[in-house]
C-alpha cells in the first residue's frame, strides 16, 4: 500500500485503503487525516460553514426503530406536535437570526392530515420569511422519513428543496437487526429514489459504531453514498438510548467511537469531495467540542437546535443530547465562537446548497 502521505493526496481509493484510513488511531496519523480532509473541504467547497436551524416539530412516530428514543413502543415519553403557528414562528426565528435555512424534522406519520400540515408549514415559512436579507425566503430541508412519491412531490411543490433520509447502515443483516421486520431495507432504497425523483437535493447517512458493524461495513456505506450520487450526508455515532430496545447490546466506548465517527467524516470528505457534510449533534453528545471537531475533519454544515425549549426534552433520540436547556439565542453566540475557533466562517443568510447538486444538475 502507498504511504499515508501519498494516500492522503490521492483522489481515488481502494476498499483496502478506505478501511486503513478509517482504522487510524495514532495521534500523528489521525492528525494527518484530519488536515487532509479539512484542506479538501477548503479547496472543493470553501471556508464557509452553513447553519440549518433544526425544528423537531413532533415526536409522534409510527415507526419502531430499535435504536431510537422516540419509537412508537416507548411509552415513557410525552408525545407532542407543535401547531403550525409554532413551527412557522420557530422558522422565522431562524430567518431573523441569519441562519438561512431550516430543517423540519419529526417522527414518521403517513396520514393525509400530516402531509397537508407539512405542506402548509412549508408554504407559510417560504412566504413569510422573504426579506431583504433573504430575498428567496428561508431554505427548507425536510427529515420526515419514508413516504410515497406523491407526498414528496407535494412538499417539493410547496417549496422545500432538500430531503434527508438516512439509510442507517448498508449492511442488510445489521439493518434487519435494528429495525422491526415491517421496516425493510428495500423500501428505504425506494424512498431515497423517490426523494430524488421529486427533485430534492438528496441527503442520506448512517450511524457509526452500531453493534457488529465493521470498518468494511463503513467502507461499503461510503461506496453507497457514491453510487447513489448523493448531495448531502449526515452521519453520527450510535449512542445507546434508554427509550430504545437495544440497551443490552451496548455501545462502543466513547473515545474510540468519537475517533471512528471523525475518521468516517474525514474519509467521506476525501472520497466524495464536494458534498455537504453535517457535523451532527450526536458528536457533541460524546464531547463538548464534538461539532467543532466534525468541522475540523471536513464537515461544513451545523444544525443548531431551535425546537422550543419546553418540548425539547421529549425529542431525545439518544442519551446526552446537548443544549437541552440552552435558549436559541444562547446557542447562536456560542456556536459562532465554536465555528470561528475552527478557522471557518459562518454563511449568514445563505442557503449554502451542496456544490455537488449544482454540478450534477448543470451538466
Ligand atoms: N444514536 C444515534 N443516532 C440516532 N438516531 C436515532 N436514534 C439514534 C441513536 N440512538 C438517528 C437516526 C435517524 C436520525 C433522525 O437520528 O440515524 O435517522
Ligand atoms: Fe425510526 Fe425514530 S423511530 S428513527
Amino acid at each position: 500500500m502507498k504511504s499515508l502521505d501519498a494516500l492522503l493526496a490521492s483522489t481515488s481509493f481502494s476498499d483496502e485503503e478506505i478501511v486503513y484510513l478509517l482504522s487510524l488511531a495514532l495521534p500523528s496519523e489521525v492528525q494527518k487525516l484530519q488536515r487532509a480532509a479539512y484542506n479538501v473541504a477548503t479547496d472543493e467547497i470553501g471556508e464557509t460553514v452553513y447553519y440549518r436551524g433544526l425544528v423537531e416539530f413532533s415526536n409522534i412516530c409510527a415507526m419502531d426503530c430499535h435504536y431510537c428514543g422516540i419509537r412508537k413502543s416507548n411509552r415513557n415519553i410525552e408525545r407532542y406536535c407543535l401547531t403550525q403557528d409554532d413551527v412557522v414562528e420557530s422558522a422565522l426565528w431562524c430567518a431573523r437570526a441569519g441562519y438561512g435555512s431550516c430543517v423540519l424534522q419529526s417522527g414518521e406519520r403517513h396520514d393525509p392530515r400530516f402531509v397537508r400540515f407539512v405542506e402548509e408549514c412549508i408554504k407559510e415559512i417560504r412566504r413569510s420569511s422573504v426579506s431583504e436579507a433573504l430575498p428567496q425566503g428561508l431554505g427548507v430541508t425536510l427529515s420526515l422519513g419514508e413516504h410515497p412519491l406523491e407526498a414528496y412531490q407535494t412538499w417539493r411543490n410547496a417549496g422545500a428543496h432538500r430531503y434527508l433520509l438516512r439509510i442507517e447502515t448498508t449492511n442488510q443483516k445489521i439493518f434487519e437487526k435494528i429495525h422491526p421486520s415491517t421496516q425493510r431495507f428495500e423500501e428505504r432504497i425506494l424512498a431515497l429514489r423517490n426523494v430524488r425523483e421529486a427533485g430534492f437535493h438528496v441527503g442520506t447517512g448512517v450511524m457509526i459504531g452500531l453493534p457488529e458493524q465493521t470498518l468494511e461495513d463503513l467502507c461499503a456505506d461510503i461506496r453507497f453514498f457514491v453510487e447513489q450520487d448523493v448531495d448531502m450526508i449526515g452521519m453520527g455515532p450510535y449512542i445507546v438510548s434508554q427509550g430504545g430496545a437495544m440497551i443490552e447490546r451496548g455501545m462502543m466506548d466513547k473515545e474510540p467511537l468519537l475517533q471512528l465517527a471523525l475518521n468516517m467524516i474525514a474519509v467521506t470528505r476525501l472520497v466524495l469531495r464536494d458534498v455537504n457534510i453535517a457535523s451532527t449533534t450526536a458528536l457533541q453528545a460524546l464531547t463538548h467540542d464534538g461539532r467543532e471537531k466534525g468541522i475540523l475533519y471536513g464537515a461544513n454544515i451545523i444544525m443548531p437546535n431551535i425546537t422550543p425549549r419546553d418540548v425539547r426534552k421529549n425529542y431525545q433520540l439518544y442519551e446526552g443530547k446537548p443544549c437541552l436547556d440552552e435558549g436559541r439565542g444562547e446557542c447562536r453566540g456560542c456556536l459562532e465562537r465554536r465555528v470561528i475557533s475552527t478557522g471557518r466562517c459562518v454563511g449568514w443568510n445563505e442557503w449554502g446548497d451542496s456544490r455537488h447538486f449544482r454540478k450534477r444538475t448543470v451538466s
